[in-house]
């Protein structure tokens, strides 16, 4: 399957027995309530009581992301059963501790072909939760395996959520939004997984391309010509390194109905090795992730387009490939952004505010009404707050609104300061601008930088997604080792919030 046909598993609701239904595994839910109990609503008694008799037996606790696997024999007909930690559910159940647990037991399934998920999905924001887990952790990328591609293991394909309310308009609602965010969030994986030899800035076009083929969501092209003649500086100056030219994409969706408009802006560096201020060997392959920002935006767009929200939403992907090549920039270059200021180019790294800075005038001239950026920018972002969790700083409204938003989609976001003192680091001796300022401090003088090019008096918040764009550490709940999806439900769930006004 190429990187553009996207996968996400078969999903659906229904009603009845999940212990006496075919399918390969069953997945329950265990917590440490009165020490030990399991979810067993609507099971009959004797069931439930030789489900957690097995369960005890090997050992099991409920302990929080604890996950034990038993054969189902004489318990269900499925193959094995998968039951899953919860902890305490005391104060309730948050939706993102389901999504994990669900997440996490269809990742343990891989191999297995249809799923039953039998957890407490007591409401429809709870079964969304279910089910966008589930099928976000029933994902692998293998599309560069050949002789080895018979020893992975093929992700869940079907998965059926177990729920007394399978015919209630909402849980449908909740089943149809999982499918459609899991989807564009498998489509992010997939473009960010990709090799950097096969993801130069026109293969993401392509993709952007395809993905939105058949959709109301217009896409425009501008390759290296037009991105010269139309005063890209930024973009131009950052892909003049590369063999493979820069592209810009631009996405719009405009229903008759909205009233509001957004703009999302990624970066796409499908490669950074640094350019001439190359970056160090070690863990230079995870920059085929600097392109999450962008392959975010365009996730992002067709979830809102597939969820018929009514608002409108320019998206922007800014890709190139920061390449060392003989015609790369200079350490010292100066050049001119989209409208005309000018940037002294100190460190040919710090590229991704580089793009931002043209497509954050350019989208002003679009007059939306807030702009997010995403982007892998900093790795001070990742000193500052580790593997997990992203930096949203801007105007204080908007910061706190995307904040907002992301505790309510399950993602972790942090506020960030935009100190005024670091600005002037930024000041450069012959240019406009600088794109280096003071070392300490690094994520913040990059918002600073990018501020610059923000129009007076649009709303703005830029999001650092550094750390949790690229999962370089082990896979956990329904997030895989690789190229994580990160930020598009916190954009898709601010950009619901926008319409009914939260600033
Ligand atoms: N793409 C990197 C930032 C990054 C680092 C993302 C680690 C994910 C993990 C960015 O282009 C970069 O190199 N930034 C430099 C800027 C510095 C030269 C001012 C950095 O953060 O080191
Ligand atoms: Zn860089
Ligand atoms: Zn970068």
């Amino acid at each position: 399957m190429s990187a553009v046909e996207t996968r996400v598993a078969g999903l659906s609701l229904k009603s009845g027995n999940p212990l006496t239904t075919a399918t390969d595994a069953v997945v329950v839910a265990t917590t440490t309530d009165n020490k030990f109990s399991i979810f067993a609503d609507g099971l009959t008694k004797a069931a439930a009581t030789k489900l957690k008799a097995a369960l005890q037996s090997v050992g099991a606790t409920g302990a929080k992301d604890e996950l034990v696997r038993i054969p189902a024999t004489g318990i269900a007909s499925a193959k094995v059963i998968v039951a899953v930690g919860l902890g305490s559910t005391k104060n309730g159940i948050n939706e993102e501790h389901l999504r994990r647990a669900a997440g996490s037991a269809t990742r343990s399934l891989a191999g297995f072909k249809k799923v039953v998920i039998y957890l407490p999905a007591t409401y429809a924001g709870a079964a969304n939760a279910i089910l966008e887990g589930a099928a976000l952790g029933a994902y692998s990328f293998t599309d560069h395996k050949s002789s080895t591609l018979n020893k992975s293991k093929s992700p869940v394909s079907s998965i059926t959520l177990f729920t007394s309310q399978a015919k209630d308009s909402d849980f449908r609602k909740a089943l149809d939004r999982a499918r459609i965010m899991a989807h564009s969030i498998n489509f992010a994986r997939d473009l960010i997984n990709t090799s950097p030899l096969h993801m130069p800035p026109a293969q993401v076009a392509a993709a952007a391309k395809k993905v939105l083929t058949g959709t109301k969501v217009k896409v425009q092209i501008l390759d290296e010509k037009a991105l010269t003649s139309g005063g890209y500086g930024g973009i131009m100056g950052v892909g003049q390194g590369s063999t493979r030219p820069p592209r810009l994409i631009r996405m719009e969706y405009k229903p008759a109905n909205a009233k509001k408009h957004v703009a999302l802006l990624g970066k796409g560096i499908t490669f950074d090795t640094g350019g001439i201020s190359l970056k160090p060997p070690a863990s230079m392959h995870e920059m085929k992730a600097d392109m999450s920002g962008a392959a975010a935006v365009i996730a992002a767009i067709r979830v809102i387009h597939d969820l018929g929200l009514p608002i409108a939403v320019t998206a922007y992907a800014a890709c190139a490939e920061n390449m060392p090549g003989g015609g790369a920039q200079r350490p010292g270059d100066v050049l001119t952004t989209y409208g005309g200021r000018t940037i002294e180019v100190l460190n040919t790294d710090a590229e991704g505010r580089l793009v931002l800075a043209d497509v954050l005038v350019r989208a002003a001239e679009d007059d939306p009404d807030v702009v997010l950026d995403i982007a892998t920018l900093t790795g001070s972002a990742v000193i500052a707050l580790g593997h997990r969790t992203a930096g949203v700083m801007g105007d204080d409204a908007v910061r706190d609104a995307v904040k907002a938003a992301a505790d309510r989609a399950g993602e972790e976001f942090w506020p960030m300061p935009m100190p005024e003192e670091l600005r002037a680091t930024l000041d450069s001796l012959v240019a406009d601008i600088a794109n280096i300022g003071q070392r300490e401090g690094g994520m913040l003088s990059a918002g600073l930088f990018l501020k610059e090019f923000v129009a007076d008096g649009l709303p703005w918040a830029h999001l650092d997604i550094a750390g949790p764009a690229y999962n370089s550490q082990s896979a956990h709940g329904y997030t895989h080792k690789g190229g994580v999806g990160f930020g598009i439900r916190t954009m898709v769930a601010f950009t619901e919030d926008f319409i009914t006004g939260v600033i």
